[in-house]
């Protein structure tokens, strides 16, 4: 274990020069933080997070393992199973990939289901979000893995995140957008936070001193760092003065020595606050050096490992995320020994989708698809028939494992070219760099090259793994620099004279540009893409930028089909079988980090195939596969609909699991299905206009909105079937009057009985919601709320057993902005056992005696 682990911060502190103090403040590179060897401080590596730990570079990753997404991880409703997660593989990854500290997990709220990032956040309630979330983190912690709670808060969507600014009431603040927060801080005391990009109330999250020293270290006591988003820092002085200790990254850093010598000469920082800042960042790199010891002591080099207990892992919570919406006249389970011919349909059927997109995707250790899932589970003696029917991607799919290098080995050849200043449009022949990659993704600035001049180019070289019929192939290019693509030597496509601006990577990159070939049977055809970090001139913007950072390129394709002859091929393999199963959805291209989705509608022509696929065999099964809320205008005609999410690396086993009776679903929505986009909260009010965020739906998110509209959602949170039946009795609660004065004695233990009436074990989620007194002003307010939950695991046919949970102050309380205080307000409680946000089944009340007023934790 380092030494450091064992050091006393004081004196480290007092021999720190004002230089090293304000070298510690922001990173070192991307995913550093900075060493001071003279001291024996230590440099710690961080890494994303937060379904997986992706290590150091997005392009030719280290493989990693992925769990799923975070909706799918709330939608267990198991907070010990996610515990589990949290030490037997997140905390197992970091140490693969020699990271301290995980950045993760993200606990913002699903205002709207179109926010891009909804699959990375846990639910669109706050306790359910926050209870997963303190499961998560404790269970990495207890590893001595750090986790980075964030993004701190009102991140919740993406557009314009660096600039908006959300108008909030202090109510909707604290009960909805801070609440995640504030439970995973009482109950497991992340070890860091990361503040959100946007402004809240006028000021940005790295410079709100409010929220980072008043609430966050002055009410809840976080004795912890909290460090910047990436380049998520915009001032020197505001947010040192706030109580933002790191900044992250190093690159292209406003804390520069230079910059902090200005502000301290102009006595707008004292060296005292960039110290005070740096002891943060010491006891945080100690606390690391402690947990995590052997990493700091270890080489820092990144390595893959799965063991078979883990791959089981990985499948179980995936299995045990499913949700079963749909299962008319119990064609769920499928009993395989009665089965003869099964279709298998759909555009995400043979697709590897394990994940949404942005910082926490990562290249996986291995994939299973639904398909091979599927066929696996399914055995020799059923027949498979497949058809894709229609296709749902965004951008064209990437060519992976379409691509050999010359030497025939799967994937492409780069190498890398200097400009000389003389001739700065040419690349040098003689190459800098070469190497073979398999992956057509590339985000080049992790894999900067030594010696390259300011102006660089790479030659992408690789051939298409030939195809068994002649046929029309469909390339697309994305770049972030310039790019053109030529196959046999022929230019298709032009990305460098004149570009669209667009949103890929991270919305540095263009649109994408979209070119057709005629290829022949057989042949190898020969693909090459020429690149030059240099962005090109486009409408609106006539300047050539030499990209420092954030070069990318990405090349997709896909063979040209007749899309209404693939339809018909699909209603025939129904038509053909005894069951159709059908995966749709969206994909890492609908869903992800630097972009909102403009609709609730799956992509394409999804909705006529399904339509199409049941009005052929009344016996289909519909898969959807998204990480948040999709309009599903078929569902109510289905026989049988699973909501999967993003289910990481082990999906096709776990959808197999759940199809075939191996598992019996016991998983409920973690965010509302609506009907339609026009239903939802946000609607017309999600989305930056003139860079403000009004979040005019105030306390009314997700089912609090729905209740109070009397608009039923077509699937409502905390909703889920099982394939047996679950019935409740003998609702008692301990105590139906309170009349302490004091918080700490707010403790209800509510108790009710489980049945399992029908003919299979099962487990059942058992939700309590409580519904408050009226304000006394009349404010409006919602009319219930989930505030506690807990699971009755394997449950036999005919047996009960009771279910005990305890209402606390946080049940009862509001907050009160007049008093800058809690308030458990006097009055009478509705305490609700429901099966989900709308059914509830049985009913007790609660008076408290007076009002109550509480700060702090
Ligand atoms: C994201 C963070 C992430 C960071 C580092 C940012 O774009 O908002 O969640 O941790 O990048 O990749």
């Amino acid at each position: 274990m380092s030494a450091f682990a064992n050091a006393d911060i004081d004196a480290v502190i007092e021999q720190l020069t004002h230089e090293e103090a304000v070298s510690l403040i922001a990173g070192v590179g991307f995913w550093h933080t900075a060493a001071i060897p003279r001291l024996g401080v230590p440099q710690i590596k961080v890494s994303d997070g937060p379904n997986g730990v992706r290590g150091e570079r997005f392009f030719m990753g280290t493989p990693a393992k992925s769990v799923p997404c975070a909706t799918a991880l709330a939608a267990t409703w198991n907070p010990a199973l996610i515990h589990d997660v949290g030490a037997r593989i997140l905390a197992v990854e970091a140490r693969l990939r020699s990271a301290s500290a995980i950045l993760g997990p993200t606990v913002n709220i699903q205002r709207s289901p179109l926010g891009g990032r909804s699959f990375e956040s846990f639910a669109e309630d706050p306790h359910l979000s926050g209870t997963i979330c303190a499961a998560y983190i404790k269970g990495v912690q207890s590893q001595g893995i750090a986790c980075t709670i964030k993004h701190f808060v009102c991140n919740d969507q993406e557009n314009d995140r660096m600039g908006y600014n959300v108008i909030v009431t202090p109510r909707a603040l604290r009960e909805v957008y801070l609440m995640p927060f504030m439970i995973a801080q009482r109950d497991a005391q992340p070890w860091a936070y990361m503040t959100a990009y946007n402004r809240i109330n006028g000021v940005h999250g790295s410079e709100h001193k409010e929220l980072i020293t008043g609430i966050l270290r002055g009410e809840w006591g976080h004795d912890g760092m909290v460090m910047s988003d990436w380049f998520g820092t915009y001032s020197i002085d505001e947010a040192v003065k706030a109580g933002l200790d790191l900044e992250m990254p190093g690159e292209r850093k406003l804390r520069t020595q230079n910059n902090i010598e200005r502000v301290v000469t102009a006595h707008k920082l004292a060296p005292s606050d960039i110290k005070a800042r740096a002891r943060e960042v010491l006891k945080f790199v100690q606390k690391c050096a402690k947990g995590a010891g052997d990493i700091l002591d270890g080489d820092g080099s990144e390595r893959s490992h799965d063991t078979p207990e883990e791959i089981a892992l990985l499948r179980h919570v995936a299995a045990s995320s499913i949700v079963l919406l749909r299962n008319k006249g119990g064609v769920l389970p499928l009993d395989k020994s009665k089965l003869k011919k099964v279709a298998l349909i759909g555009p995400n059927m043979k697709e590897r989708i394990i994940n949404g997109g942005g910082s926490s995707s990562l290249r996986s250790t291995y994939v299973v698809s639904p398909y091979e899932g599927i066929v696996n589970a399914l055995g020799n003696d059923v027949e498979v028939i497949y058809a894709e029917g229609a296709r749902s991607f965004k951008s064209l799919p990437s060519l992976d494992f379409e691509l050999t290098t010359p030497s025939g080995e799967r994937g492409w050849r780069l190498s890398w070219h200097n400009h000389s200043a003389r001739d700065p449009m040419t690349p040098i022949p003689e190459a800098v760099r070469e190497m073979d990659v398999d992956e057509t993704y590339a985000s080049l600035s992790d894999a900067k090259t030594d010696g390259l001049t300011e102006r660089w180019s790479i030659r992408f070289r690789g051939f298409l793994v030939p195809r068994p019929v002649d046929c029309e192939f469909e390339f697309g290019l994305t770049v972030a620099g310039r790019g053109k693509l030529y196959v046999d030597g022929q230019l298709v496509i032009d990305n460098w004279t004149r570009q669209r601006r667009g949103t890929s990577f991270f919305n540095r990159g263009t649109e994408e540009e979209r070119g057709r070939v005629q290829l022949k049977k057989g042949i190898k055809h020969e693909v090459v893409v020429e690149f030059m970090n240099v962005k090109g001139p486009a409408d609106g913007d006539e300047d050539e930028i030499v990209m420092t950072d954030g070069a990318a390129v990405r090349l997709g394709g896909a063979v040209v089909v007749d899309e209404e002859r693939e339809m018909e091929i699909a209603e025939q393999a129904a038509r053909d079988a005894d069951v159709a199963i059908v995966v749709v959805g969206l994909n890492s291209d609908w869903e992800t980090e630097g972009e909102d989705r403009t609709t609730l509608a799956l992509p394409a022509r999804t909705d006529e195939l399904v339509r199409r696929v049941l009005a052929a065999n009344a016996r289909t099964v519909v898969i959807n596969q998204s990480g948040s809320a999709v309009e599903m205008p078929w569902a109510d005609d289905v026989s049988a609909l699973l909501q999967t999410w993003y289910l990481g690396n082990s999906a096709g086993d776990a959808m197999a699991d759940v199809l075939f009776g191996k598992v019996n679903p016991s998983a409920r929505l973690s965010l509302t299905f609506p009907r339609r986009l026009q239903d939802t909260p946000s609607y017309n009010q999600f989305g930056s206009y003139g860079g403000t965020v009004m979040y005019g739906e105030d306390l009314f998110v997700g089912y609090k909105h729905y209740i109070d509209r009397v608009l039923p959602a077509h699937f409502p949170f905390g909703f889920g079937l099982s394939y047996t039946d679950f019935a409740y009795a003998d609702l008692a609660i301990s105590s139906s009057t309170i009349k302490s004065n004091s918080a700490a004695d707010v403790q209800v233990q509510v108790s009710v009985k489980v049945s399992n009436t029908g003919s299979r074990t099962g487990s059942e989620v058992v939700q309590i919601y409580v519904a408050p007194p009226l304000h006394p002003l009349g404010e409006p307010q919602p009319s219930r709320s989930l505030r506690a939950f807990t699971r009755i695991e394997d449950l036999a046919p005919g047996t009960s057993q009771m279910a005990t949970l305890t209402l606390d102050k946080y049940a009862f309380s509001a907050w009160e902005p007049q008093r800058n205080a809690w308030i458990i307000r006097k009055g009478t409680y509705g305490v609700f056992v429901a099966k989900d946000a709308e059914e509830i089944v049985l009913r007790a009340d609660v008076t408290i005696g007076s009002d109550i007023f509480w700060n702090g934790l």
